[in-house]
């Protein structure tokens, strides 16, 4: 009863211009009125995001998406039906009534329907899809609970939803459909094989190849703390005397002093993993550490999203 009459508060600031925070089964968004560019603007300042970095538009039903799109095509299609409500966001050709400001002037649109019932809830009561990335500073972790976004926006928002930790805790794969074949943008809460499976091959975009324009930039989700993959054990030595954390899937193979150690699933389930990864890091992060090792994970499965976030999060580029 508590969660309508909030939901039914955030609807009234979204439809009022506002912005307001909100759970999705991945991560939390920081969403606004799609079809408000000043509220949308609001977002890009707040997470001090540059401009040419697009939003993902969230509906609360599939047929929503005919209104944004000029054509959904057949695998499109398939994978709508099969995966939302979910992780998964398609980029289409947009409709001229889109603003510039959410697709960052492309010609195409990011669309998603969340897996979260305040989310829809969200979304139908403000009768208009919401134009949202995730609730953090710009190339910072994403944020998996409502405490990571006061953390990191507080009160710049105008209302934080609390929907609990988010269940898969990594960001919705991104597939487009622009070429003959549909290309994976960004890995994520949908693997790879589940959307082969249904589609067949896929292309699939190499890390340093990526579209300028998207938020795919290698160095991105990165904590304060220096962070590195698979540091090789010798280079320890110089950081003898200092703090050192490890993020590993399974319990450590090696039995390095480590200030401090996240195991991200205990059974090595990946999904587990996924829905650690960003709360984990975080806890490092707050720790003050010299430094954060991160060990490889296989990549497979969600292994894929979280391996992308973790090279990006370690990579040295901008
Ligand atoms: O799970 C998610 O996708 C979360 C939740 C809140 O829905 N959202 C999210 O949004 O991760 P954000 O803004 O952090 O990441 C969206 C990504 C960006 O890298 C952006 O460049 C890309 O989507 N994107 C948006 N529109 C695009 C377009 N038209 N073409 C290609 N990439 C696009
Ligand atoms: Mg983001």
């Amino acid at each position: 009863m508590r969660d309508k009459e909030t939901i039914h508060q955030a609807a009234e600031i979204i439809k009022k211009g506002g912005i307001v925070a909100f759970p999705t089964e991945t991560v939390y968004g920081l969403g606004a009125d799609t079809f408000n560019p000043l509220a949308v603007a609001r977002i890009f300042e707040v997470k001090r995001r540059p401009y040419f970095d697009p939003l993902i538009i969230h509906v609360a039903n599939p047929v929503d998406v005919k209104k944004l799109v000029k054509e959904i095509p057949p695998n499109a299609k398939k994978l709508i039906e099969r995966f939302w409500p979910g992780p998964l966001t398609v980029v289409l050709l947009k409709k001229e009534d889109i603003p510039d400001i959410v697709t960052a002037g492309l010609p195409t649109v990011a669309i998603r329907m969340p897996n979260h019932s305040m989310a829809l809830a969200l979304i139908k009561e403000c009768k208009r899809p919401i134009a949202a990335p995730s609730a953090n500073p710009f190339g910072y972790l994403s944020p998996t609970t409502a405490e990571h976004v006061r953390e990191q926006l507080g009160d710049q928002v105008d209302l934080i939803l609390d929907g609990g930790p988010c269940p898969v805790g990594v960001e919705s794969t991104i597939l487009s459909f622009l070429e003959e074949k549909p290309r994976l943008l960004r890995p994520g809460g949908v693997s790879l094989e589940e959307i082969e499976s249904i589609i067949g091959k896929v292309e699939i975009s190499p890390i340093e190849d990526r579209p300028s324009a998207p938020g795919m930039l290698p160095k991105h989700y990165a904590p304060r703390t220096p962070i590195v993959l698979d540091w090789n054990v010798k280079n320890l030595d110089r950081y003898e005397d200092k703090n050192i954390g490890l993020l590993v899937l399974q319990e450590p193979k090696n039995n390095l002093k480590f200030h401090s150690i996240e195991v991200l699933s205990a059974n090595g389930d990946l999904r587990e993993a996924a829905a650690n990864l960003f709360a984990a890091i975080q806890r490092l992060d707050a720790l003050n550490l010299d430094l954060i090792v991160a060990e490889s994970i296989p990549e497979v499965g969600l292994g894929r999203a979280i391996m992308d976030r973790l090279r990006r999060a370690t990579s040295k580029g901008e």
